[in-house]
């Protein structure tokens, strides 16, 4: 029987899990805080964590010695070992080197996750032309401020969930925006920042699926709602139009340029009047959803194929991936603050036109805070249409009946 590990998770890894199991495959997660994925999932996909076959736990799973050392002591083969957390991305490419395992090249994660390298690789191999500073701190900025053209945007250098991104407008903005960037503390997030150029337009992703140096396999591309300027509320798959095919080599020449040459992306590139720009590249497959849209458009298992290319067993033909439909996934969220007393049921939301998953992130009871991060969705769906526009169409429907439908005060 074939193992597979996977170093923690995001979302679309639950489905990765849910695979190995229809396949017969050994799943085994590597976790140090398992009770984060409660936060994390909303409860009716907690089950699917459920179906790992083995739990390792350790103190930090983002420690390599001490990974290898659980993994050795615990497994007696492992076939494949991959991740789908952000965070998770460096250490396990490194860990299938030591291990012999089909894995990524860890210099290019190492680049992807630091914000100034990404853009000096890019400018250095002509991938893109986005300009780019890096401060040490946000309190290096108003010292900068002379020799900087407005608007540009910050970002810490290494980040996520877009903590820390914002638009500055002008130099007068900057005490405000030293202010409030001051006082971030959280994980993962750099004390450093880059001050790059201010791309305008719309963002878009490309998901890929890299199976060789130079060999990328592309899923296609798809939008993004986002509010608040950062807030991402929907996505909906496979945009056509005439840029499509300059953003799928804008997104190619990336990870040629950083030197990713195995496994699957999720690069985020904005639309602007001089052409596409890159954002970042996600060395991972897109969460949040993403991958069971790609599904249901392709008709194929995106984590699926991950897996299979990290086991050697992905057949490949000249062209993977095939666009049947349209599909498109959209969030519920609400600036009113209170506790949600109404709140139509996921088997009502589910009978609605083109409706396939519901996933409810609050329930009746909750008491919901505002709009001001990915964590204030209260209800998603996942739909299918004709294409995708349609698509859009009906996830757009079925949200404005969850608006209708639910009380908050
Ligand atoms: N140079 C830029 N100009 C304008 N907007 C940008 C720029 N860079 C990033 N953004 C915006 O900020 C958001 C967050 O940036 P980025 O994706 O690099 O950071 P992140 O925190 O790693 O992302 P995520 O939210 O995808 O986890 C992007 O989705 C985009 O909307
Ligand atoms: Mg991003």
């Amino acid at each position: 029987m074939k193992t597979v590990v996977f170093i923690e998770t995001n979302f679309s890894g639950l489905d990765a899990i849910q695979y190995c199991k229809h396949q017969g495959y050994r799943a085994v997660l590597v976790t140090d805080n398992f009770e984060r994925f409660k936060k994390w999932f909303p409860a009716s996909a907690m089950h699917k964590l459920d179906l790992a076959d083995q739990v390792i736990t350790v103190a930090d799973s983002n420690d390599f010695d001490q990974v290898l050392a659980a993994l050795r002591a615990q497994l007696s083969r492992i076939d494949a070992l991959l991740t789908f957390a952000e965070i998770r991305t460096l250490v396990a490419a490194r860990l299938c080197r030591a291990l012999g395992l089909r894995g990524s090249n860890p210099e290019a994660i190492a680049i992807a996750q630091d914000k100034a390298r990404f853009r000096q690789v890019l400018m250095t191999r002509g991938a893109d032309d986005v300009r780019c500073r890096r401060i040490e701190h946000i309190d290096e900025l108003p010292a900068l401020a002379g020799a900087l053209d407005f608007p540009c945007f910050l970002k810490p250098v290494q980040g996520h969930s877009s903590i820390g991104a914002v638009a500055c407008p002008e130099a007068a903005a900057i005490p405000g925006i030293v202010e409030s960037l001051r006082g971030i503390s959280e994980d993962w997030i750099s004390p450093a920042f880059v001050v790059e150029d201010c791309l305008r337009g719309e963002l878009v992703s490309v998901e890929m699926l890299t199976t060789g140096p130079g060999r990328h396999q592309v899923v296609g591309v798809s939008d993004r709602d986002v509010v608040k300027d950062s807030i991402e509320i929907g996505a909906s798959f496979p945009l056509q139009g005439a840029q499509r095919e300059a953003i799928e080599r804008k997104a190619m020449a990336a990870l040629d340029a950083i030197g990713y040459d195995f496994g699957a992306s999720h690069v985020e590139v904005m639309l602007t009047d001089s052409g596409p720009h890159l954002v970042e590249v996600n060395t991972r497959v897109g969460g949040s959803g993403h991958s069971v849209m790609l599904d249901l458009a392709t008709a194929r298992s995106i984590v699926g194929d991950w897996v299979e290319l990290c086991l050697g067993q992905l057949e490949l033909p000249r062209r993977l991936y095939q666009h049947h439909r349209g599909a498109a996934w959209k969030c519920f969220v609400t600036a009113d603050q209170g506790v949600i007393r109404r709140l139509p049921s996921a088997q009502d939301i589910q009978r609605l036109h083109g409706v396939q998953h519901v996933w409810l992130h609050r329930e009746q009871g909750d008491t919901v805070g505002g709009l001001d991060s990915n964590y204030s969705w209260i209800v998603q769906v996942m739909c299918t249409g004709n294409d995708q526009p349609d698509a859009k169409r009906n996830a757009a429907r079925a949200i404005e009946f969850v608006a209708g439908h639910t009380v908050i005060g």
